[in-house]
């Protein structure tokens, strides 16, 4: 009689802060049957309480120190969902201990850590992956199709937009330049800017102009808001950012970012302008010449988005890179320019706006 092949090996996974972003990684590995969460850490206690009650975690170890659980167990790959401030040292501690690694955006502080990062994995010979999911969505892969198919042309210019009117979060540390290195730009600023560079084609930037203001979060308020009760007395990070970026190419990206802003309403989007044409990622729509008429075209079909899908894609992405050796979509190298960019407009806005050379 044959012998029945045994089940395929799971990448053994454990998760290096288990607080609000460890959800969405939890409930996308739930879709990976090429995976099993076997371990979790946390400072606080309450956070792998909460853990071990996760669909998948019930048997998972814990552990409230992330040197101690590299030492005690051995993994494939760590997912590091922590503040932005320990990406780079639990990231580089994995590497060094031999797993590969996903790290939460932003890749971390600045570009020094990233490239600290990336030395790590390319000597311990593992992936480093950036948690990027907004290149996935359905919108971002349709513009990035229409310029590799050449509708766009020459891309010219790109106006990327992260802006929320009240939105301090009043959670976790997202106030504290030191533990974040940044506000609104480093946190949700990170997403448009990764997705537009992405759909772009990854230009080198060379050049950034910035300015940084702080005129409500760090007061008291009593305005009425989605997330009130902020953390005021702690508030270092801006309220909001505006600034351009030059690319190697001559393309200009113009990008404004803001937790607290006086508008409207909350967008987050980007669109882009070409020699041919030009899309928009708030609707899905191309703009372009046909048949001697100006025409908008959108999409018959796109999957919702954004969506939960869009956490499977990231991951699976880099599940697929190690277990086939395709390469990553999003790596460190990627994660790096992503965040040279950030750094340049805030050591313009440091500079009173003057403009300043990327490297
Ligand atoms: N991809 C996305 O759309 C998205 C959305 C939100 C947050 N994020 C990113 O995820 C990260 C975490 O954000 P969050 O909203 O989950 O914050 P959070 O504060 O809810 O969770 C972070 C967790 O890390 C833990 N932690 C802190 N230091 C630690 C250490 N040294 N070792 C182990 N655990 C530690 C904290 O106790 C907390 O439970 C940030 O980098 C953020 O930018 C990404």
């Amino acid at each position: 009689m044959k012998k029945a092949s045994a089940a395929p090996k799971k990448l053994r996974v454990a998760i290096i802060g288990t607080g609000n972003i460890s959800r969405c990684h939890i409930a996308a590995f739930q879709y990976m049957p090429e995976v099993e969460i076997v371990a979790g850490c946390d400072i606080k206690p309450e956070r792998l309480a909460w853990f071990k009650q996760q669909p998948g975690c019930q048997n998972a170890s814990t552990y409230e120190d992330y040197s101690k659980m590299l030492k005690a167990e051995k993994f494939d790959i760590v997912d590091v969902c922590t503040p932005n401030g320990v990406h780079a040292p639990a990231a580089i501690a994995a590497l060094k201990a031999g797993c590969h690694v996903m790290v939460e955006k932003p890749m971390a502080m600045n570009p020094e850590e990233c490239q600290a990062m990336n030395d790590a994995a390319k000597k311990a010979k593992k992936l480093l992956a950036c948690g990027f999911q907004i290149r996935y969505t359905p919108v971002v892969q349709m513009c990035k199709r229409a310029v590799n198919e050449g509708l766009l042309g020459d891309i010219l210019y790109v106006k990327v937009h992260a802006m929320r009117r009240r939105g301090v979060p009043n959670w976790g540390v997202f106030g504290r330049k030191d533990l974040q290195g940044g506000g609104p730009m480093i946190d949700i600023g990170v997403h448009q800017i990764e997705s537009a560079h992405y759909a772009m084609g990854e230009p080198k930037p060379v050049a950034a102009t910035g300015r940084t203001w702080t005129f409500l979060g760090n007061k008291p308020s009593n305005v009425v808001s989605v997330w009130p009760n902020w953390d005021y007395k702690t508030y270092t990070v801006e309220d909001l950012c505006v600034g351009q970026v030059r690319f190697e190419n001559g393309t200009l990206m113009q990008i404004e970012s803001a937790f607290c802003s006086h508008l409207e309403k909350d967008t987050a989007y980007w669109e882009i302008m070409g020699t041919k044409g030009g899309f928009s990622t708030l609707d899905g729509t191309l703009y372009h010449d046909m048949a001697g008429t100006m025409v908008n075209s959108q999409a018959g079909f796109l999957p919702p988005h954004p969506s939960p899908a869009d956490f499977v894609s990231k991951l699976r992405d880099f599940t697929t890179a190690i277990l086939t050796g395709s390469p990553l979509t999003s790596s460190g190298l990627e994660g790096m320019a992503v965040q040279k960019i950030i750094d340049g407009l805030y050591r313009s806005a440091d500079k009173g706006g003057k403009e300043v050379a990327i490297l």
